[in-house]
């Protein structure tokens, strides 16, 4: 089989000696653990980083975006049987995560303005909840001004789930920054990566203590961890080692150049296509706050979908669905009778629908002139065929 030309990575594509230089740096010091010492880590390092690059007062390292979620769940305070509304449109790990922690995940239906349908979102939250967690796509940072209105009206926590969305803005403003906490992975498909890993950002104090000491087992530290201060508790392991921050703070060195380059990329394509046909479908245009790392079309139903997708293919080029269902379709979620109707409220239709009908095509930095081509041509191909 050839190689797809368009595959779904990026800072990962990137890898280069600097990276490499960075972790042997960290080998020769003999100081992986982040806190093996009394000294400022790596890891704190990059943790200092991120909050210049978000303008965020604080930041935690943790070793996955779904730890993230764990802990900022346990940051604001939730408790088992708590009611958490979340995106229905979604990875599986932002319902698990809620799941772990004892708590209940309340499917929200999806909106492509606002990442959540605000009254399906009003509805339950009148039937009490602890906290919002809106899901960012990968490409897409939504409008969450509105949801963070009804936070402050019920007095309740929003956690954004920006794990695909490092870099992304809505009118100026960054993905992850809008609520009480936001949280970030660094996977492999991820826009940085060290493979496996994830940061919280937040400008609380409070909830950046809890989640620090939850995140190390539950203990204070300076040097040694402590179970007998005050502010100590139950926790786990979800550290970041200083290797995966070593390689992260390269890979977010990277990030602006990584973002201009797919833009150009982007802008190239739009050129080449008959533009005017598709821009209603196309739902990330290139604004200020684009980051062109794809380009996400909805389509009129799933079977143009599996169109698109499958004469991609035949050009060795990907086109994919973010989600092929909302998460709670897929079986583990049934068993636990936690779809909407299992949880007696209304149906996520938009979110089945867009589910089938929204495809992506990944623009990574690597693209070349003739790959450019190539996917122009393609989508020109969909176009005639009424397909896109
Ligand atoms: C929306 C969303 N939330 C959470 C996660 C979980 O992140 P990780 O794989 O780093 O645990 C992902 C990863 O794909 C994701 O896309």
């Amino acid at each position: 089989m050839e190689e797809i030309i368009n595959p779904n990575e990026y800072g990962g594509l990137m890898i280069d000696n600097q990276e490499v230089e960075a972790v042997k740096q960290v080998i020769l010091n003999e100081k992986i653990f982040r806190y093996a010492t009394g000294e400022e880590s790596c890891t704190d390092l990059f943790e200092k980083d991120i909050c210049d690059k978000f303008g965020v007062q604080y930041a935690l390292g943790v070793n996955s975006g779904t730890s993230a979620l764990k802990v900022a769940l346990k940051a604001i305070g939730v408790q088992p049987k708590d009611r958490i509304l979340i995106s229905s449109y979604t990875f599986l790990a932002t319902a698990t995560a809620v799941i772990a922690l004892g708590a209940i995940p309340i499917p929200i239906d999806f909106d492509l303005n606002y990442g959540l349908n605000l009254k399906d979102l009003e509805n339950e939250i009148k039937k009490g909840c602890k906290a919002i967690i809106v899901v960012h796509l990968q490409g897409k940072c939504f409008d969450i001004r509105p949801i963070i209105k009804l936070k402050e009206k019920y007095g309740i926590s929003v956690i954004e789930d920006a794990c695909q969305a490092m870099g992304t803005k809505n009118k100026g403003k960054f993905s992850g920054t809008f609520g009480d906490l936001g949280v970030f992975s660094f996977q492999q498909n991820k826009p940085i990566t060290c493979g496996e890993g994830g940061v919280i950002v937040t400008n609380s104090k409070e909830y950046y203590n809890i989640a620090r000491n939850y995140a190390d087992m539950g203990s204070v530290r300076d040097y040694y961890p402590s179970w007998d201060k005050e502010g100590a508790l139950i926790g786990d392991n979800y550290r970041m080692n200083n290797i995966q921050s070593a390689i992260l703070r390269v890979q977010l060195s990277k990030i602006n150049k990584m973002q201009e380059v797919q833009i150009k990329n982007k802008e190239y394509i739009f050129k080449r296509i008959k533009i005017d046909e598709v821009k209603e479908k196309i739902i990330n245009k290139i604004s200020d706050d684009d980051t062109g790392i794809n380009i996400l079309f909805l389509t009129s139903s799933k079977e143009k979908a599996d169109i698109c997708i499958k004469e991609a293919k035949d050009c060795n080029i990907e086109i994919r669905r973010l989600w092929n269902k909302p998460y709670y379709l897929h079986q583990v979620m049934k068993n636990e009778k936690l779809t909407p109707q299992d949880l007696n409220k209304d149906a996520c239709t938009f979110a089945e629908t867009i589910a089938n009908n929204l495809i992506s095509i990944s623009l990574p930095p690597t693209l070349k002139n003739d790959d450019l081509e190539s996917i122009s041509k393609l989508i020109n191909q969909l176009i005639e065929e009424g397909s896109l």
